[in-house]
């Protein structure tokens, strides 16, 4: 990876509307960021493509959107009320507080001094407290959740009740999740808010070798499929002091970000650790029966996970290129076509001339209706596909003066920097071959 890349991709994503810094005008809030205009387009292409691969092309894993907020007996039955926990170490000099794990020797990240830490500082909870309603007592207090994952368990019963299932199947979720972690940073990689897309694959247990494998192979596909440099990511098992409160295994998918090698996605086998607990807080059977043999039993669960905003993170860091050829010098984002915030850009050659115009709006509107696409008419050509270049569109759709006679316009390929001539009509079909035939 070139050197300083979290500060070219903090910069480039600044700059063209991709992530700004949160409450910004304010002075910022804590490492939070807000996705602009072509950020949040590519966040949306990761999800919808992870829900397509996942949901839509498979008929053994089922979706639901739940509420942030539960119950806040979920969060006991889950053990994260317990559980959910960080160990804290206070620097003795200006008494800043840090993660245990993130503080490797006596010097404090913050001050310099090698005093130490103070190691006896009372264990942080890492779930965001509020309150439901109008009074503020301990009766009204509600959590927000940390992991989707637990309205896949607690939902569980509604969806035996009312979809045909049969083990082995899945309930997936995309949606936000928030931890107050006592340092956040590196940019969308550690925040307090963010996304996450998770399974929970419910088996029977004496098959959940199995399926770990099987999980591990897919998460691995996924990277491949959304471009993330398979060689950069790493298969690390966690040690059993370091496994969350729930697993009974678990791996992680460490990728080699530029501040060092960290989780970008995990794999847990739960076991049967959440229904039971669920069945046992909540008074009710969680119970599958096999429609087969009649046998009721609490089903196992591994659970596969991806976080959304490190996803984003890992492409951006993979696609980023600055190539020169002679005097020229250009940065391309080599997205994947389908996480492409635009998938083309459609250029009048020259601003002033009203026929050109007219064709090149209609040529933009008409692919409107089907793609996401960019108009520009400022500056030369040359400029214009080097902007588009820094956000990825992968092609470029030039009207000139030809075009008005032959309906074909110059089709410049992003990557390859090759030009061919299309006509007009064609341009559909073409961008459709182009954008959804790779990567699946
Ligand atoms: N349900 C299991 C679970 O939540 P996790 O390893 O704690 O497991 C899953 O989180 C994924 O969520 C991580 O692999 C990571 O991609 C993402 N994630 C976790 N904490 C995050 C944070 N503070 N900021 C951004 N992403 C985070």
């Amino acid at each position: 990876m070139m050197e300083n890349m979290m500060e070219k991709i903090v910069s480039l994503a600044k700059r063209r509307g991709f992530i700004f810094p949160g409450s910004e005008i304010y002075g910022g809030l804590a490492n939070s960021w807000d996705y602009g205009p072509l950020g949040v387009e590519l966040k949306n292409n990761v999800k919808k493509l992870w829900w397509e691969r996942f949901v839509h092309r498979r008929d053994d894993i089922l979706g639901i959107d739940s509420s942030i907020i539960m119950n806040p007996k979920v969060w006991e039955a889950s053990g994260h009320l317990k559980e959910f926990k960080d160990k804290l170490a206070e620097c003795k000099n200006c008494k800043k507080r840090f993660k245990a794990s993130d503080t490797r020797n006596d010097t404090c990240p913050a001050c310099g001094h090698k005093s130490g830490f103070n190691m006896e500082v009372k264990d942080f909870n890492l779930m965001f407290q509020t309150h439901l309603g109008p009074v503020l007592d301990k009766k009204a207090l509600v959590y927000l959740r940390p992991e989707t994952a637990q309205a896949m368990f607690v939902d569980f019963k509604a969806i035996l009740d009312s979809a045909s299932v049969k083990i082995p199947f899945g309930i997936a979720q995309v949606g936000k999740a928030f931890r107050n972690e006592i340092t956040p940073g590196n940019f969308i990689f550690r925040t307090r808010e963010f996304e996450q897309m998770e399974i929970e694959y419910f088996i029977r247990e004496k098959e959940w070798q199995k399926y770990f494998d099987y999980w591990q192979e897919e998460i691995l596909k996924w990277i491949e499929s959304v471009g993330i440099n398979k060689k950069r990511v790493h298969l690390v098992e966690v040690k059993e002091r370091e496994r969350a409160h729930y697993s009974k295994r678990s791996v992680d998918f460490e990728y080699e970000f530029p501040f060092g090698q960290a989780e970008l996605y995990g794999l847990a086998y739960r076991g049967d650790f959440d229904l039971k607990n669920h069945e046992k807080y909540s008074g009710t059977s969680l119970k599958y029966r096999d429609p087969d043999t009649g046998e009721e039993f609490l089903p196992h669960v591994i659970e596969p996970t991806w976080g959304v905003d490190r996803s984003v993170l890992a492409i951006l860091l993979d696609s980023y290129e600055e190539e020169s050829k002679g005097k020229e010098k250009r940065t391309v984002l080599r997205l994947l076509p389908q996480l492409a915030p635009y998938k083309a850009a459609v250029f009048p050659l020259l601003a002033n001339k009203d026929k050109l115009i007219k064709l090149a709006r209609k040529v933009y509107e008409d692919l409107r209706g089907n793609f996401f696409v960019a108009w520009d008419d400022r500056g030369n050509i040359g400029k214009r596909y080097f902007a588009q270049d820094e956000i990825g569109t992968p092609f470029c759709l030039t009207v000139d003066f030809e075009s008005l006679e032959n309906d074909e316009v110059t089709v410049r390929d992003r990557d390859s920097m090759g030009q061919e001539r299309i006509k007009i009509e064609k341009l559909e079909s073409f961008l459709h071959d182009k954008v959804y035939s790779k990567g699946r």
